[in-house]
């Protein structure tokens, strides 16, 4: 689904002449969720980097595991969101101060979009902003989405899998 999502973007992010990395472990748990739903999840997240952080150059997409969730993260080189802000960016049409007068188009909904996406499927959203690589460089922002997922679901298989494939194998 994040891949289909990307293709999306490829053309968008070319024009602004950034770079997407995409880091997926292997092995991700199986996530029950809305195929759509999680598809805006995605498309806000890269728009909002491309739009607010083109300056960074590259956008990076992840999927990783933690213990009880499957992480999608997005992150960005741009200039960040001040720590004062990171609450305030998933209200409804909250802007922030740097982005009103950089002239940057929006309405400040996407980010409450995926809020409440996410928080449907039993998830959370957050925005770190990474210690910068460089001294002075810009932090960039971290974008995560945790979705709740079956603790080894992926490597153990359930009761009626497991039949499944005994009779397979008899
Ligand atoms: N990747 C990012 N880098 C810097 N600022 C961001 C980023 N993503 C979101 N923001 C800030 O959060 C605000 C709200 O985001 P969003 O709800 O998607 O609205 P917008 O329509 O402005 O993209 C943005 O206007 C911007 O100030
Ligand atoms: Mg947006």
């Amino acid at each position: 689904m994040v891949e289909r999502a990307l293709d999306v973007c490829r053309y968008r992010l070319d024009k602004e002449k950034m770079r997407l990395e995409t880091n997926f472990e292997p092995e991700l748990p199986c996530l029950r969720m809305d195929d759509n739903g999680m598809t805006l999840v995605t498309l806000n997240l890269v728009d909002n980097a491309i739009k607010h952080a083109a300056e960074g150059g590259k956008v990076l997409v992840t999927l990783r595991r933690a213990p009880g969730f499957a992480v999608l993260g997005v992150r960005d080189f741009g200039p960040g969101v001040p720590r004062e802000e990171h609450n305030r960016i998933f209200e409804r049409f909250y802007r922030s101060q740097r982005t009103r007068e950089r002239n940057v188009r929006g309405s400040g909904i996407g980010l409450a979009l995926v809020r409440y996406i996410v928080e449907a499927h039993g998830g959370r959203v957050v925005l770190t902003s990474p210690v910068a690589s460089k001294q002075d460089g810009p932090p960039g922002s971290l974008f995560e989405v945790f979705l709740p997922a079956p603790v080894a679901a992926s490597t153990r298989p359930s009761g009626a899998q497991a039949s499944v494939e005994a009779a397979i194998k008899s």
